[in-house]
């Protein structure tokens, strides 16, 4: 039995090849010997605030098996789940998964009919998990363009979990980095041409936009910015995913594909994070001394 403390460190009481954490109050559950020897080396106090995460390599995991593209998206749902559980049992508070981009319309029409219907089912099913673990969730995206029938289950979703107080799970549908920012440029703009005309002028008197009126019209207004941004599938690209948000994030990139992204590869992406020495355009301090 292991006893996880917030810093990290563990009471062990038996060395057996699964060994179980207690995260107080709640449990992160059975955990192999290696998310044990991840966990001792992770502090729970220093963990991101924010984890984006780009899915990536369904495809690749089925056509290795010699199953069709549909298979791994099915099997990337395990993924989803692990990865969401274990983040809100870290009391990590936000997390945002990019499952649909403003690109994937190209693909074939079998295929995103089924990763909507995938989608569907999975938030049907889900639904008592994020309950038991006081997740909130929203859909980031032009969602308006997405089928009636997704609109209305993500819309239903989001009400029957707006109750909750614990960590933001993001999905990010029909979303494209690019036109988020051109929505919310748009978004700026309505607002002020509606405050003139509310004060009796035809045009909106010349105003510059800052950094922080941009960055109060995103889809992701209220959410600290991503600390963390996770691609798997070993592709070094940020594929128009929260373009602006993930200025000063730290990039894991795993050559692990989606499906096979399991706890301790989320765990070990936790580690790497805190080895890294976030400067935000600034020195280190032992530099600043040296000058
Ligand atoms: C990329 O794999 C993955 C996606 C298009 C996102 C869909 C993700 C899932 C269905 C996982 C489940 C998540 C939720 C939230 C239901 P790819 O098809 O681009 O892989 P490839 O690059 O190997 O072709």
């Amino acid at each position: 039995m292991l006893t996880l403390r917030r810093k990290g460190t563990f009471d062990q009481y038996t060395d057996s090849a699964v060994l179980h954490t207690r995260l107080h109050p709640e449990s992160l559950g059975p955990v192999t010997a290696e998310e044990a020897r991840l966990l001792e080396k992770l502090d729970l106090s220093r963990l991101p605030r924010h984890i984006a995460v780009i899915m990536d390599g369904n495809g690749r995991w089925a056509q290795k098996r010699h199953l069709p593209r549909i298979a791994g998206h099915s099997a990337g749902t395990q993924s989803a789940r692990t990865t969401i559980e274990t983040c809100a049992r870290l009391h990590i508070e936000a997390l945002t998964l990019y499952a649909f981009s403003v690109e994937n319309w190209r693909r074939p029409k079998t295929e995103i009919e089924f990763l909507m219907q995938l989608l569907r089912e999975y938030i049907r099913k889900e639904m008592p998990l994020l309950q038991r673990n006081n997740i909130r969730m929203r859909f980031l995206g032009r969602t308006e363009e997405l089928p009636d029938a997704v609109r209305r289950d993500t819309r239903e979703a989001t009400e029957a979990l707006a109750k909750n107080t614990g960590m933001v799970l993001s999905i990010a549908l029909n979303y494209g980095g690019r036109s988020e920012i051109v929505d919310a440029m748009n978004a700026i703009l309505d607002a002020r041409l509606a405050q003139a005309q509310a004060n009796g002028h035809n045009r909106q008197p010349h105003q510059p936009i800052t950094e922080e009126d941009l960055a109060r019209h995103l889809y992701t207004a209220d959410l600290p910015d991503p600390d963390l941004l996770i691609r798997t599938s070993g592709e070094m690209r940020v594929s128009n995913f929260l373009l602006w948000q993930i200025a000063y994030a730290e990039i894991f990139v795993t050559d692990t594909l989606w499906p096979d992204f399991n706890r301790a590869r989320l765990l070990e992406a936790l580690v790497d994070f805190q080895k890294r020495e976030r400067r935000y355009g600034a020195i280190s301090p032992p530099a600043r001394i040296a000058r």
